[in-house]
């Protein structure tokens, strides 16, 4: 496939940032995003180029690193995927594709296609960890029972990424789909009861300080999270959330 790149370049934090137009030429319906973008990055540095900025680690859809805005969607036109997954078969010859950095007020630009989200990490030490009992008299967790229902959905909120594209594609820049997945892990099952009072309190408040927006129930953050988080977590966040003011 012969593509027409539109790149979102930005030399800091300061700059106003730019599409700029790049070409690539016989990349492999079998490449992924990622693979196809460091074959552009080549090209660059053999010319003497700055290459792209673009975050990555894992490459297989684990570390929620690779934070792309694909033609005007987070990761791409593909579901349940991240970036590094997005095959290039989704693409056709000739195609000319918009990448953009993940926007948010709450995820400033460090540098072409890579954001800060380090309000995600902020969000979570304000609550997203349990206590451990060493009073000697500590109970095996595997001695406390737990319903199926209640761990499958426990699992499922786990599986968040911390990627951002719920709040990348949010109008409103919100982050209650990470944040109900967060609180929703601990929520449901027994060992998250001990904090669970001050931890969606807490949570909250931080997510607030951040400069995330509210949610207006649009729904894009689930269709567009590439662990399938469902809305169902926002409810239950609220609801603790009601719950925790009242007691507090
Ligand atoms: S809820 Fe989904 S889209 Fe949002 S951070 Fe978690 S994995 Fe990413
Ligand atoms: S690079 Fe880790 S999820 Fe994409």
């Amino acid at each position: 496939m012969n593509l027409t790149l539109k790149i979102w370049r930005q030399k800091s934090a300061k700059d106003k940032g730019q599409m700029v137009e790049y070409k690539v030429t016989d990349i492999s319906e079998h490449m992924s995003f990622l693979e196809m973008m460091d074959v552009l990055n080549e090209q660059l540095i053999a010319k003497g180029e700055e290459p792209v900025a673009f975050d990555h680690d894992c490459r297989e859809g684990i570390c929620g690193m690779c934070s792309m805005y694909i033609n005007g969607e987070a990761h791409g036109p593909d579901r349940g995927v991240t970036t590094c997954q997005l095959h290039m078969r989704m693409f056709n010859d000739g195609d000319t594709i918009y990448i953009e950095p993940f926007r948010a007020k709450a995820f400033p630009v460090i540098k072409d296609l890579v954001v800060d989200r380090t309000s995600f990490e902020r969000i979570q030490q304000a609550g997203g960890y349990i206590s451990v009992n060493t009073s000697g008299n500590t109970q095996d967790a595997n001695a406390i029972p737990i319903s199926k229902e209640a761990a499958d959905k426990a699992m499922d909120a786990a599986t968040c990424i911390g990627c951002g594209a719920c709040v990348a594609t949010c109008k409103n820049s919100s982050a209650m789909l990470f944040v109900g997945a967060k609180v929703s892990q601990y929520a449901l099952l027994p060992q998250g009861q001990v904090e669970a009072t001050d931890r969606v309190l807490n949570m909250v408040a931080q997510m607030d300080a951040e400069g995330f927006g509210n949610c207006t129930n649009t729904g894009a953050c689930e269709i567009e999270c590439p662990k399938g988080i469902s809305l169902e977590n926002i409810a239950r966040m609220n609801r603790e959330y009601l719950s925790a003011s009242l007691k507090g």
